[in-house]
């Protein structure tokens, strides 16, 4: 399966959830990032991450230059049609890593040179020993930065599904057998792996961004929250896990594995975060967070 068709899926198994609950999201999100598109001077380019079918990106503020980049095939065709909008559009992986990942997972399932299934465990053993030589590499990103060089980057809300998009590429290549450990009680050198790596792939995609010396505007899921049990959300605090009020211990998973965001970008425009409830057993806690560079941008010349 191409990449682009992968994402095609994902994205329409995203949209096809889309429900009521998603109002106060929908609402918030596209606040946020109306607010960083109205600041942005209308005659320099912005680029939009993860700019999908425009669902949470009000296109209608978007500067004339906008770029959206998304890999689903549709995105810009949807975006079209939501917003009678025709942007530039880059239609590629924007972690330029994610290929690389599944060479690799496919290498470890089959045996190059007799085209062999190698045992599950031994592939997953495998692929788990191989993954810490994965650089990251955003080229093309870095590429289009340094010669557009817009004045604000919008990442709108992809951050927090690298992790799974990638865990469901490489059970693609194992098929029918799970690669996971599946007693709980042992550890699973593959699944750390992945963890490992999503965090290196989205700390040098930050530090990319950082180094373009554009504001950024920053939407990603900081936690997702399986379950239904009551929870709510005190006043902002540095420290998500001190936000989430709950009677009884959550279920949490953190899809940016160890990576707080908000701990490389200091003293932002603004930073909030609010609920979103995907379904009756998920609830993601989204962050919103606005930066710009005092140091970069003063030594750009004032760039604004
Ligand atoms: C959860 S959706 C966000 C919805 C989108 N912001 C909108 O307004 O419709 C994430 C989007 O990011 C895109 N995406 C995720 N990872 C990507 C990657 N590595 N490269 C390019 N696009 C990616 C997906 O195709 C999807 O459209």
């Amino acid at each position: 399966m191409k990449l682009s068709t992968f994402f095609l899926a994902e994205q329409s198994a995203f949209l096809r959830r889309r429900n009521r609950e998603w109002k106060h999201h929908l609402r918030k999100v596209q606040a946020f990032i109306g607010e960083s598109l109205q600041r942005a001077p209308r005659d320099r380019p912005v680029l939009i991450l993860g700019a999908g079918s425009g669902l949470e990106v009000p296109w209608n503020l978007a500067p004339p230059d906008t770029t959206g980049w998304d890999l689903d095939p549709t995105s810009r065709v949807r975006t079209l049609l939501r917003w009678g909008r025709w942007p530039a559009w880059v239609f590629q992986d924007l972690t330029g890593s994610l290929e690389a990942l599944r060479t690799l997972a496919r290498r470890s399932v089959r045996q190059a040179w007799s085209g062999r299934t190698r045992d599950r465990g031994l592939a997953a053993r495998r692929l788990a020993g191989l993954m810490p030589s994965l650089q990251a590499k955003p080229v093309r990103l870095q590429q289009w930065l340094e010669a557009h060089r817009p004045s604000l980057v919008v990442s709108a809300n992809w951050m927090g599904q690298l992790g799974s998009v990638a865990q469901r590429m490489m059970e693609q290549e194992f098929g029918t057998q799970s690669p996971w450990e599946e007693d709980p009680e042992l550890r699973d050198p593959l699944a750390e792996a992945l963890e490992c790596w999503t965090r290196q792939t989205l700390q040098t995609h930050l530090q990319v961004l950082r180094e373009s010396g554009a504001e950024l505007c920053l939407i990603y899921d900081r936690a997702v929250i399986q379950g239904s049990s009551p929870i709510q959300l005190g006043p902002f605090e540095h420290a998500w896990t001190r936000q989430l009020q709950a009677a009884s211990p959550l279920d949490l998973i953190d899809p940016l594995p160890g990576l707080e965001p908000g701990d490389h970008l200091p003293d932002p425009i603004s930073w909030e975060r609010w609920l979103w409830t995907i379904s009756p057993e998920q609830r993601h806690l989204v962050e919103a967070l606005a930066w710009r560079s005092r140091i970069h941008t003063d030594s750009l010349g004032g760039m604004k």
